[in-house]
């Protein structure tokens, strides 16, 4: 049977650059004869978590927004890659967010083990990335048995369509070898 794997992507971008990592990730993935289930945080009603850790106790979060069932999905996936436009060299306020309300996974029985980041940045510096990769392993940390299995960094990306053949192709490589 084949992995599952969840593509998460967080532009709210239309035609954005990570987007299209995400995408030829996920491409690349269903190539492989896995399965891919691909969710975009655009439209989303996300909401911040406050706190509160009743998730610990009940293994649910409260607040009721679509998180809840992306957080179903999560679960039973093997595998994610999670796709996000640099902002202020970190993740996404977007991506953040939703890590945040995650919180009811940790206590928790989960089946994914490897995690992807797909990045998209102006800066040409492929050190660009550095403080998403950061931002990821603080959430990786927690999660036992989990690990950073593989970075793409679409540097020198501004506007939309900007990001390049290669690191699509990078990307979809990627997604084959999950
Ligand atoms: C609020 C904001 C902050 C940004 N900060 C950075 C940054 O710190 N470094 C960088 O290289 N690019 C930065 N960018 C540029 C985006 O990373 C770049 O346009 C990227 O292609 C966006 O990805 P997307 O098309 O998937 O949304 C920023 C863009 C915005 C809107």
């Amino acid at each position: 049977m084949g992995k599952k794997v969840l593509v998460v992507s967080s532009t709210l971008r239309n035609g954005g650059n990570s987007l299209a990592l995400a995408e030829a990730f996920a491409s690349g993935v269903r190539e492989s004869g896995n399965d891919v289930e691909f969710v975009s945080l655009k439209n989303k009603d996300i909401r911040f978590c406050t706190g509160c850790l009743t998730c610990q106790k009940t293994h649910k979060c409260p607040i009721p927004d679509d998180v809840s069932k992306i957080i179903d999905l999560m679960r039973v996936s093997d595998v994610l890659a999670f796709a996000t436009p640099v902002y202020f060299y970190g993740i996404s306020g977007q991506l953040k967010t939703f890590l945040d309300r995650t919180n009811p996974i940790f206590s928790s029985k989960y089946n994914f083990r490897d995690i992807y980041l797909l990045g998209a940045a102006a800066d040409a510096d492929e050190g660009a990335i550095d403080g998403a990769i950061t931002a990821l392993n603080g959430w990786i940390s927690c999660f036992n048995g989990t690990k950073l299995k593989g970075v793409v960094c679409g540097a020198g990306a501004t506007d939309v369509g900007e990001i390049s053949a290669d690191k699509l192709k990078e990307a979809m490589d990627m997604g084959k070898s999950v």
